[in-house]
């Protein structure tokens, strides 16, 4: 089955070739993207929809979620706004409620916020485990979110469970916990914080899970100035995420771990993932976007959906946020929230030949994940901040 989508007011496209086009058209074909180009000379195809001059983007890639959890915490988040501080105690009360939850339920209610997210224009999301915080219960966040989430990250190094002692808890995430999760995760990931695990403890978390073939990334600088993103860059992780409190070194850092890199060859460094959301739920500085992107990092925006620090999969709120608040283009903040997560997963590259095709930016051969606004320009994401502009949504060329 073939659809053309015509009469696109404005196809930002975030592929570096074609740019953003006016007046423009797609042809979806099944899974993958076939055509695009001027809507007035548009192929036909087996059904048309008419976008009336409407807005489309490629759908946002969420490439850092906690979607395994039950329970709530409307409380603590009550608390904070009242004054208090957040810290990563309350990891516990989600750990809890997980532990106590059945299969049944913690699968029902991860489904549930991906169709939330997936009806606000999330085509392609990465989540987490790091509720279960022993091996029966980390392995079998791992099995749920492997069923709902198109990336897994394994995070047993979330938080030492309370009674444990840090180091025989970070053993058991090297060891038993990592092999019970290994068949559902492609993944691993750190707190690296004070109150959560020490720069050690996060070294040697890093080094087994890469000796266990999972790709890395890193929780680093969300609370205070820390070892976290020194530590993702010297591992070459893909990502390290928070990245509110660098220092001057952790920029360049950042900076340098691009340098050998020209947009499609050569080394790949580590993204900055900044959690707009979650920044703002925690009355936390805003990460430093603006300067990390002038100082040649890639960027992505995140949702950083979780019960505790950022409850909501809403990426055009975080775009929203991006622009208004953080200094970025509306163009800047939606390439963030499109190519930039698929760069942190690495999914910014494939087409036809080998099978996984790219998610994040529209091209020919890569993934038909759409996202259409109701409003004729992306600019309206911050224009009108707040509203409903999700309009329609393709992934892999199914209307969701
Ligand atoms: O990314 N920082 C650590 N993990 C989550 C919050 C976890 C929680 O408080 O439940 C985050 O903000």
């Amino acid at each position: 089955m073939s659809e053309l989508i015509t009469n696109i007011g404005e196809l930002m496209t975030q592929d570096g070739e074609l740019g953003t086009l006016r007046n423009a058209a797609v042809v979806l074909e099944g899974e993958r993207i076939a055509w695009i180009g001027d809507a007035g000379n548009a192929p036909a195809a087996d059904t048309a929809t008419d976008a009336q001059g409407r807005a489309v983007l490629p759908g946002w890639v969420d490439s850092h979620t906690h979607l395994i959890f039950a329970g709530d915490r409307t409380a603590e988040f009550e608390a904070r706004m009242a004054g208090e501080s957040y810290s990563a105690g309350g990891i516990a009360v989600s750990m809890n409620a997980t532990r106590a939850a059945s299969d049944y339920e913690l699968t029902r209610m991860a489904l549930g916020r991906v169709s939330e997210a997936a009806s606000q224009g999330t085509t392609y999301l990465e989540t987490k485990t790091g509720y279960g915080l022993d091996v029966e219960h980390e392995a079998r966040s791992a099995r749920i979110a492997s069923t709902v989430a198109d990336e897994v990250t394994y995070l047993g190094a979330h938080l030492v469970p309370a009674g444990m002692d840090a180091d025989a808890y970070t053993e058991l995430v090297c060891g038993e916990m990592l092999r019970a999760v290994r068949p559902y995760v492609s993944w691993a990931d750190v707190f690296c914080e004070t109150g959560a695990f020490t720069p050690e403890q996060s070294r040697a978390v890093l080094t087994a899970c890469r000796e266990a073939g999972l790709g890395l990334r890193v929780h680093g600088n969300q609370l205070g100035p820390g070892a976290g993103t020194a530590l993702a860059v010297e591992f070459g992780a893909a990502s390290v995420d928070h990245v509110n409190f660098l220092a001057d070194s952790d920029f360049d850092l950042l900076a340098q771990s691009w340098s050998g890199w020209d947009g499609g060859a050569g080394e790949r460094g580590t993204v900055a993932t900044v959690l707009p959301a979650c920044d703002l739920s925690t009355r936390q500085p805003l990460a430093p976007a603006r300067r990390l992107l002038d100082a040649g990092v890639q960027l992505a925006i995140a949702s950083n959906c979780n019960p505790g620090t950022s409850y909501t999969s809403s990426v055009a709120f975080c775009v929203t946020t991006a622009v208004l608040q953080m200094g970025l283009s509306v163009h800047e903040a939606v390439r963030a929230a499109t190519w930039g997560g698929a760069l942190a997963l690495g999914r910014e590259t494939g087409t036809d030949e080998d099978g996984k095709r790219a998610v994040g930016s529209i091209a020919v051969g890569h993934r038909a994940d759409l996202h259409m606004l109701n409003a004729p320009s992306a600019t309206h994401l911050a224009y009108r901040p707040g509203m409903p502009l999700t309009h329609q949504v393709w992934r892999a060329g199914v209307v969701v």
